[in-house]
């Protein structure tokens, strides 16, 4: 009988995107992938940093997951991901279950780890550098849910310093991955029946700065939407700083690229930005904004913004506030400054108190629900293309290039389907529809 994993994933796209490709490489030494942890040979926990939640998540897990051992003693459990790279050997004295613990620096390592936990050694892998030869993991297939849209990892790593952020201490420093490596998989997916690449990594702007023969990330979207039968591409994440013209430009004339961006501003105020390091102004932000909306049809942004950075003042959050007011945007993820730590931010003088931070939390949620209530009005009885990525409750679903899901009543066979809908009803999240065509 096969042996099964089971694995579960927190944090953001990239920590799914390295799921999906564990999830391939267990396949391909004979695991087979279960939803119920109690039967799994395997736990995976791939875990996520960015803040302190996400940490208290990951032990909590653990406890409940080590039961395993009393039913299967031979089950292996391992933790990969941005925890284990951070915290490494003081995770596995917390908590001695740990079988087995790498992180994105060494992915391709798993099957050896995996021999070595089965031996009764605890197989701890965690680098301070990534290895030579960190590339081969992209020779392992990668496992996905979604037929239809995929990701395509470009770059890993990030070279700014934010000053708040744990990242660059847990995915190392960037690194592009080949032009040939990502027009390879982008042809595989197509081949596999895939309409819609998303481009992932922690600064996707920068892909492509570190070659010998620097190559830029505008020229990566032209090659992506050369490869036949790429209907759509999108990318995250953006850093404002590196959003040049050349892109923005490329976003406009290339017809695949959908009319979204993810652009995370983090605070308004000039003093908390220089503290975070983020090297730019509001102004600069602003104007960058500016220019996409000019070039970019109707194009749909969204944002990440920290609350009560260290010394974040009443006016400071004005700040904050009023670049959503002006920029409108379709989404935003808001966060509570966590300190995370070895960061420069965690050490700063002038930590707010959570009180302060909960109440300018409340006042951004309580603008932005109604800036998304004006903005859902603007799709009332408008046509919007659908990639239709699913059938539920006999209704298909898909995401307009907006990147907002849709669903319309339609025949099973339009899965996979760009189609044309008219709007009849819209709220902040998601619209209803009526088909009107088939596009492709
Ligand atoms: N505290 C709160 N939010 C953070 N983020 C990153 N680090 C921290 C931190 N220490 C947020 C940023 C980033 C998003 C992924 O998480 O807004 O864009
Ligand atoms: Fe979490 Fe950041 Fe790691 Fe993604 S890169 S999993 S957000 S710590």
């Amino acid at each position: 009988m096969s042996k099964k994993f089971y694995i579960k994933t927190f944090g953001c796209q990239m920590n799914f995107n390295d799921s999906e490709r564990i999830r391939g490489i267990l396949k391909t030494i004979g695991y087979e992938p279960t939803d119920n942890w109690q039967e799994a040979d395997l736990i995976i926990l791939n875990t996520c940093t960015i803040r302190e939640k996400p940490d208290q998540k990951v032990l909590s897990h653990l406890g409940e997951y080590k039961k395993i051992k009393e039913k299967n003693p031979n089950a292996l459990i391992a933790v990969a991901g941005c925890l284990a790279q951070r915290a490494g050997w003081e995770l596995v004295n917390k908590a001695p279950v740990i079988d087995i613990m790498f992180s994105s620096f060494n992915m391709h390592q798993l099957p050896e780890l995996i021999n070595q936990a089965q031996a009764g050694y605890k197989a701890i892998a965690i680098l301070e550098e990534p290895p030579e030869d960190e590339d081969k993991v992209w020779e392992y297939p990668v496992e996905r849910d979604n037929p239809y849209c995929a990701y395509v990892t470009i770059i890993k790593g990030c070279d700014k310093n934010c000053t708040y952020c744990v990242v660059p201490r847990t995915r190392g420093r960037e690194r592009s991955r080949s032009l040939e490596s990502i027009l390879d998989e982008v042809k595989r997916l197509v081949d596999d029946g895939v309409r819609e690449i998303h481009l992932l990594g922690q600064n996707v702007t920068a892909w492509g700065k570190d070659f010998e023969k620097p190559i830029p990330f505008s020229e990566l979207l032209y090659e992506v939407s050369k490869v036949p039968g790429v209907e759509r591409i999108r990318f995250t994440t953006g850093h404002p700083r590196d959003l040049t013209d050349d892109i923005i430009e490329a976003m406009a004339d290339i017809p695949q690229v959908c009319n979204a961006l993810h652009l995370p501003f983090q605070a308004g105020s000039d003093r908390i930005l220089a503290l975070m390091d983020r090297g730019y102004t509001k102004e600069f932000y602003l104007e960058r904004i500016a220019k996409l909306k000019e070039k970019v049809k109707d194009i749909a942004l969204s944002t990440d913004v920290i609350v009560g950075f260290p010394t974040e003042t009443e006016e400071d959050f004005e700040h904050t506030l009023d670049v959503l007011e002006k920029v409108k945007f379709e989404q935003v993820f808001s966060f509570k400054f966590s300190p995370r730590p070895g960061t420069p931010a965690a050490e700063m003088d002038g930590q707010v108190p959570d009180e302060v931070k909960t109440e300018r939390m409340r006042r951004l949620l309580d603008l932005q629900k109604k800036i998304m209530s004006e903005l859902a009005k603007r799709y009332e009885r408008t046509i919007q293309e659908v990639l239709v990525e699913e059938e539920k409750n006999r209704e298909l679903i898909g995401r307009t290039t907006t990147n907002k899901w849709a669903s319309f009543k339609g025949d099973k066979s339009l899965l996979g389907k760009i189609v044309r809908i008219k709007v009849t009803k819209s709220s902040p999240f998601s619209l209803e529809g009526e088909l009107v065509e088939v596009v492709k």
